[in-house]
């Protein structure tokens, strides 16, 4: 069946098929070469869209922008501060006025009902930059760099190390499901995803010849892994107060090199960024003063070492964006 996502918001990937996410990988990977060409492709022109941001970005803002402007498309990005959004106006108001304006809207805030609820009152495409449980055009990133290492990523398998029950984590685990992929979840129990989660990706994964697992214990959800993911320790709108408990729970599951020794030879190391994996942030030398750590979720040796891809992820996101704007405005 042909695809066509003209009109369609990008809201989570629960929402697509496996087919609908080829093709936004496969049409990335056309934009991805049209750009090292240096070849223009303006198609968009005439079209404006909004940036909307309630949480701070490097990697999603700036994707979102340059993408919009290689198709020629007028960008306005809308920071935490600068709108009536909360404070004076209902996010349905303001979805209302947006779309009256704009042609697709990207979002970034906290949970996922808001972005949900922008897509039903603004009447244009909404794209969710990342709320609290889901990052889905990470993911879409993320998929197209394991395809440009493996060539494939049916029966690849990864492992997630950190707070499975935030965005990433619960994106990966969707993800892996869509498109086969054997996903492993090595994580405190209290930090898993959601049960119903797992269970709808279980059911997704019996369709797909995916799989999902669970495990408190390091090495065997490492052993022989073709990927290992990893994400900050807390999340971007949690407590202060939660570092303390986080960093003790979490640090046996620290990627170092151990741990990469104990996955597949030719494995892999992932993350969406940024990262905490030396001192030269004022989070990572806060939390050094506080509790003697120079290292969070990853090791500086494992995130700089040949086996890390994590700039080619953040060079992707601008290709995959790319895809889902065009794809759902063109
Ligand atoms: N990975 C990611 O979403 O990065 P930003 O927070 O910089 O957008
Ligand atoms: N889990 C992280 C992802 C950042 C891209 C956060 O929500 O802060």
């Amino acid at each position: 069946m042909p695809v066509n996502l003209h009109g369609k918001s990008f809201l989570k990937l629960l929402d697509f098929t496996p087919a609908q996410i080829r093709y936004l990988i496969d049409l990335a990977k056309d934009f991805k070469s049209l750009k090292r060409t240096g070849t223009p492709h303006r198609r968009l022109e005439g079209k404006n869209i909004a940036l909307l941001f309630e949480k701070t970005s490097t990697r999603t803002r700036c994707a979102f922008e340059v993408a919009g402007r290689d198709l020629g498309i007028d960008v306005v990005y809308l920071d935490p501060g600068s709108s009536q959004l909360g404070k004076k106006e209902s996010l349905a108001d303001t979805a209302k006025v947006l779309g009256r304006m704009f042609d697709g809207i990207e979002y970034r805030g906290f949970g996922q009902e808001l972005v949900e609820e922008l897509a039903k009152h603004s009447g244009v495409p909404v794209w969710n930059g990342l709320t609290n449980e889901f990052h889905p055009t990470q993911m879409l990133a993320d998929l197209m760099t394991i395809e440009e290492v493996f060539g494939f990523c049916e029966g690849i398998s990864l492992t997630y190390m950190g707070d499975a029950r935030f965005n990433t984590g619960n994106s990966l685990m969707v993800l892996s499901a869509k498109m086969g992929m054997d996903f492993t979840v090595c994580a405190p129990k209290s930090l898993w995803p959601g049960e119903e989660l797992i269970n709808t990706c279980r059911s997704i994964a019996e369709e797909t010849g995916a799989s999902i697992n669970l495990t408190e214990d390091v090495m065997e959800g490492t052993s022989n892994a073709d990927v290992i993911y990893t994400d900050v320790w807390v999340s971007m709108g949690e407590p202060d107060e939660v570092w303390e408990e986080r960093i003790q729970m979490l640090k046996p599951y620290q990627v170092n090199a151990q741990v990469m020794a104990n996955a597949a030879p030719d494995a892999i190391f992932m993350h969406c960024l940024p990262s905490f994996h030396d001192l030269n942030t004022t989070i990572g030398k806060q939390i050094h003063e506080k509790f003697g750590i120079t290292e969070m979720e990853v090791t500086d040796e494992v995130f700089s070492s040949p086996q890390s891809v994590v700039f080619d992820e953040a060079e992707n996101r601008m290709h995959t964006i790319k895809a889902v704007i065009y794809a759902t405005l063109g």
